[in-house]
């Protein structure tokens, strides 16, 4: 019996020691990324105007690192706010996220190539990992030039004092979040005459997957549902369901013709800045509308002719299941 015990004993020794070696290990080894890249932006014109553009209609950097105004319309951003970070995102028992503060106020001390790394390979400027919710595995593969407008234009926001609350990760999400940053590897962008690589490019800048793509609790994909919707959000009090936008015909966009596509996003181009009743709020989206309606025709309609290409997943989702 003694022996037993010995044995059982120096076995529990032998698993806490591992698990601390573990530990050890994913704390000094991980984040796995490069230090920051000595580079210096170049805030052009004409850089500054193709940053605004991709921020303000696709990458939404503003969109996310601001408060948004859910008695409205897909929730608008609070523009006296912008990048002034605050805006809460939960992550179900894994935890709870808020978008930092991107504003001069905060980050006018980092080095371009400090930003830049955050950005693209998800490492804050004192080395804490960031969360994917922060796109940065998109980021990561934008054209550098596309990347270099960006972050011009977000260098450009005014400078805003704010408090934001600290993250919170719970156990093992706290962990795993370490060894997601990766150095970025940036892919040039296809010419626009090459409509279905150059909508692929675009839709992976806009993000549309992060929404549409419904994931596990480990944050993986699910396979065979690429694109095809149903993912729950709360954030505008109600709940929303992404709709399903592979080809299927009846389910996701298949019976959408490029025109009628287009045409969806196009007209929430000047949004009607009403405050919606309860029964209009109970089918708020959480979708960017507005934010996407800014894009060019041309834009959209390459988004859409990457989205025909997908395998059409029948999936029937209800968007709104709390309307009335
Ligand atoms: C889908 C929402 C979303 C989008 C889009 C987004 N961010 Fe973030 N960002 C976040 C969240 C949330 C965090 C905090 C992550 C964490 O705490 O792990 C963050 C963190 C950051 C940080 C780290 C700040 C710090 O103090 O550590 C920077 C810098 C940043 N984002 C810049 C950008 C830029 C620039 C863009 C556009 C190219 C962008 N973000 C787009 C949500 C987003
Ligand atoms: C922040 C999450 C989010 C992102 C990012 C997002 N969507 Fe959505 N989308 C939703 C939700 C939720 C719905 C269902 C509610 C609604 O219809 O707006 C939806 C609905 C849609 C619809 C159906 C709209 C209708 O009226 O039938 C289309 C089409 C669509 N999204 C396309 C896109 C495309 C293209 C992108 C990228 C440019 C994108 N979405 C990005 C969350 C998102």
């Amino acid at each position: 019996m003694k022996t037993l015990l010995k044995i059982v004993g120096v076995l529990v020794a032998l698993v806490v020691m591992a698990a601390g070696a573990g530990f050890g290990y994913l704390m000094l080894a991980f984040p796995k990324v490069p230090p920051p890249a000595v580079v210096t932006l170049e805030p052009t014109p004409e850089r500054l105007a193709r940053g605004q553009y991709l921020n303000d209609h696709v990458v939404g950097c503003s969109t996310c690192h601001t408060q948004r105004d859910w008695t409205r319309f897909s929730g608008p951003i609070k523009k006296e706010l912008e990048g002034a970070g605050g805006e809460p995102f939960s992550l179900g028992g894994a935890g709870m996220l808020y978008s930092k503060n991107i504003t001069p106020a905060a980050i006018g001390s980092w080095t371009d190539g400090e930003l830049q790394r955050a950005v693209t390979a998800g490492v804050s400027q004192d080395g804490t990992p960031l969360f994917p919710l922060m796109p940065y595995p998109h980021f990561g593969e934008m054209a550098a030039d596309d990347m270099h407008a960006v972050l011009s234009y977000v260098r450009s926001l005014r400078a805003i004092e704010s408090q934001v609350p600290a993250r919170h990760l719970n156990f093992p999400m706290n962990l795993i979040v370490r060894t997601i940053p990766a150095a970025g590897a940036p892919q040039p962008r296809p010419s626009a005459q090459n409509k279905v690589a150059y909508g692929k490019y675009m839709t992976s800048a806009a993000l549309c997957d992060d929404c549409h793509t419904p994931i596990d609790d480990r944050g993986q994909p699910l396979p065979g549902q690429t694109f095809a919707g149903g993912m729950e959000f709360l954030e505008t009090g109600y709940r929303v369901r992404s709709a399903n936008i592979t080809p299927a015909a009846d389910t996701g966009i298949g019976s959408s013709t490029e025109p009628q596509f287009v045409d969806k996003f196009k007209a929430f181009e000047t949004p009607s800045d009403a405050v919606l009743s309860e029964n209009e709020r109970r089918q708020n989206t959480v979708m960017p509308m507005t934010a996407y309606a800014g894009m060019t025709r041309e834009d959209l309609a390459a988004i859409y002719a990457y989205l025909r290409t997908l395998t059409p997943v029948v999936n029937r989702v209800t968007r709104f299941p709390d309307a009335k």
